[in-house]
């Protein structure tokens, strides 16, 4: 594993919209593995594949650093109620705000083999997912965050 660069706001990268990932092979691995070193270091709840440069379409989460979850061409299926969350980001250093985000989730993603899997995640796991996948169209959520908090 090796650490990654994490691309900061002002950066193009981040407001693009990532690919699909079509080869679930060794160079795939790699990369979600560099991601989870990546966030860890960092002392992040979640990485997607911009904030290292990639514009794929991968995301890894851990809530409380001991859980992790990988998510390729991650989509969410269904979502119910609201929630307001205070977010952070590692590409907006030094920002935080509060933005409203479903409670619940169901997320329809595949592993790193490539194997389908569905995820259903409420409150702060629920909150991290809508947070990375996000990024994956190019979105931050400075661009959500409630009037009054700007
Ligand atoms: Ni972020």
């Amino acid at each position: 594993m090796a650490r990654r660069m994490i691309v900061k706001l002002g950066d193009e990268v981040l407001r693009k919209k990532c690919s699909e990932v079509t080869d679930f092979d060794a160079k795939l691995a790699t990369l979600l593995d560099d991601m989870k070193e990546t966030m860890i270091l960092a002392d992040g709840v979640g990485l997607a594949a911009p904030q290292v440069g990639m514009l794929k379409r991968i995301a890894v989460i851990s809530p409380d650093g001991e859980e992790f979850y990988e998510f390729v061409n991650p989509v969410i299926t269904k979502s119910s109620g609201k929630q307001i969350c205070r977010e952070g980001c590692l590409s907006v250093p030094g920002v935080s705000g509060e933005v409203e985000r479903p409670k619940k989730v169901e997320v329809k993603a595949y592993d790193r083999h490539g194997k389908p899997f569905v995820l259903k995640a409420e409150g702060f796991l629920a909150n991290i997912c809508c947070h990375e996948f996000d990024h994956l169209d190019g979105t931050l959520f400075i661009d959500k965050m409630l009037p009054g908090d700007r």
